[in-house]
C-alpha cells in the first residue's frame, strides 16, 4: 500500500455552509499528520485547468465561521467524459497529489470514483444543503439551510398573520423534501408539500384553507418544496378559490449562504478529519457517511446505489400538530 504524501482538497457542485470548516479540517488534520496539502479551486473545472494552490495552516485561518467555500466551486460537464478523467488524474500526478478529498454531492462522488480508478486515492464527503445523499443521515450545510429558511418563514408568518393571509414559501432541496419537511415542522406550517408525498390536489388544500379560516385561523402557512414548485401559480389558484389573500415567496439562494451553525461546523470538522484518517490508512474510492451516531465509510458505487427516504413517522408528525 503506497503511502499518501500530498492530499488535495476540492469543493464541487452547489456550495453549502460548513464547506469552509471542512476544508480547514482537512488541511489542518493533514498537516498535523505531516502531509502536504494542495487546494484545487473551482472543483473539477479548476483541476482540469490546473488551478492548484499550496495550502498551509494559515491558508485556512479565519474561515471556520464563514459560509461559501474559499476554494470556490463549479459544475464541470467535461469531467463526465473519460478523456477528461484521464487528464484530471494526470494533473493530480503531475502535482504530486496522491490523495484527494472531494466535498460535494453524488455527482462529485462519481468524479472521485473515476479518479480512484485511475490511481488517485479519493475520499468523498457529503456537502450539500439538500441532505439528499443516501449513505448518510447528515450532510454538511443542511442544518444551516434549515435554520436560515426557518428564520425567514418566521418573518413571513408575522406579516401573514397581520394581513390574515395565506403564504406559500418555497424552499430548496432539488428533488428531495428534507428542507421543506424540517422547516414545515420547525415553523408550525399548516401544510408541507413535498414531491415524495404531494398528490397535486390543490382543491383539497383550498378546502382546508377555508375550513381553518372558518375556525378563525389568522394565517395559513404552506411550506412548498422546490421539487413541487409552481408556488406563484398555486398562490393565484388559492386566492381565487378561497377568497383568502395569498402570497408566494421563493426563498432561493439565501438558503445556501451564511455563517454555518455549530452543528454544521462540528460535523464538517469531524468529516474532514475522518477523510484524512482514511487516506492515511490507504483507503480509496470511499464516501464517508454519518449513520446512527457513527461515521462510516462506503465504497462509492455502494454509496450511490443506496436509497433513502424521509422517515414516515416524521412525515406524519405535522398532521398531529393541527389546532383542533
Ligand atoms: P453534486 O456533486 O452536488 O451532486 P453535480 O451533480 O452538479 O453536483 O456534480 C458536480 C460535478 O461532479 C459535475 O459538474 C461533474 O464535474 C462531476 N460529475 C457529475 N457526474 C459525473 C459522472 N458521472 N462522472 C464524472 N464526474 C461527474
Ligand atoms: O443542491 C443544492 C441546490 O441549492 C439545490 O437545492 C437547488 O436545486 C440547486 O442547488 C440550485 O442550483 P444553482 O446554484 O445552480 O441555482
Amino acid at each position: 500500500m503506497a503511502e499518501v504524501n500530498t492530499i488535495g482538497v476540492l469543493t464541487s457542485g452547489g456550495d453549502a455552509p460548513g464547506m469552509n470548516a471542512c476544508i480547514r479540517s482537512v488541511v489542518r488534520s493533514a498537516l498535523t499528520a505531516g502531509k502536504k496539502v494542495k487546494g484545487i479551486r473551482r472543483g473539477y473545472s479548476g483541476l482540469l485547468e490546473e488551478d492548484i494552490i499550496d495550502m498551509d495552516s494559515h491558508s485556512v485561518s479565519d474561515i471556520l465561521q464563514r459560509g461559501g467555500t474559499i476554494l470556490y466551486t463549479a459544475r464541470c460537464p467535461e469531467m463526465i467524459k473519460p478523456e477528461y478523467q484521464d487528464k484530471a488524474a494526470e494533473i493530480c500526478r503531475k502535482n504530486g497529489i496522491d490523495g484527494l478529498v472531494v466535498i460535494g454531492g453524488d455527482g462529485s462522488f462519481r468524479g472521485a470514483a473515476r479518479l480512484a480508478e485511475r490511481g488517485i486515492n479519493t475520499i468523498g464527503l457529503p456537502g450539500t444543503i439538500d441532505n439528499d445523499i443516501a449513505c448518510t443521515e447528515y450532510t454538511i450545510g443542511f442544518d444551516t439551510a434549515v435554520n436560515t429558511a426557518m428564520e425567514c418563514i418566521d418573518k413571513i408568518r408575522d406579516t401573514s398573520t397581520s394581513h390574515e393571509r395565506c403564504s406559500i414559501i418555497e424552499v430548496m432541496g432539488r428533488g428531495a423534501g428534507y428542507i421543506a419537511e424540517w422547516c414545515g415542522i420547525a415553523n408550525g406550517a399548516e401544510e408541507i408539500l413535498i414531491a415524495e408525498t404531494y398528490d397535486n390536489d390543490v382543491n383539497a388544500i383550498m378546502e382546508r384553507v377555508k375550513s381553518m379560516r372558518a375556525k378563525g385561523k389568522k394565517h395559513y402557512i404552506i411550506v412548498n418544496a422546490e421539487s413541487v414548485g409552481h408556488s406563484y401559480e398555486m398562490a393565484k389558484q388559492i386566492q381565487e378559490g378561497t377568497g383568502m389573500d395569498t402570497r408566494a415567496t421563493v426563498l432561493g439562494h439565501i438558503q445556501r449562504g451564511g455563517s454555518p451553525t455549530a452543528r454544521d461546523r462540528v460535523y464538517a470538522t469531524m468529516f474532514g478529519a475522518k477523510a484524512v484518517d482514511l487516506l492515511i490508512q490507504g483507503k480509496s474510492k470511499r464516501v464517508v457517511g454519518y449513520m446512527s451516531g457513527k461515521f462510516v465509510d462506503f465504497d462509492v458505487e455502494q454509496a450511490l446505489a443506496m436509497t433513502k427516504s424521509i422517515d414516515p413517522w416524521l412525515l406524519s408528525l405535522n398532521s398531529r400538530m393541527e389546532r383542533i
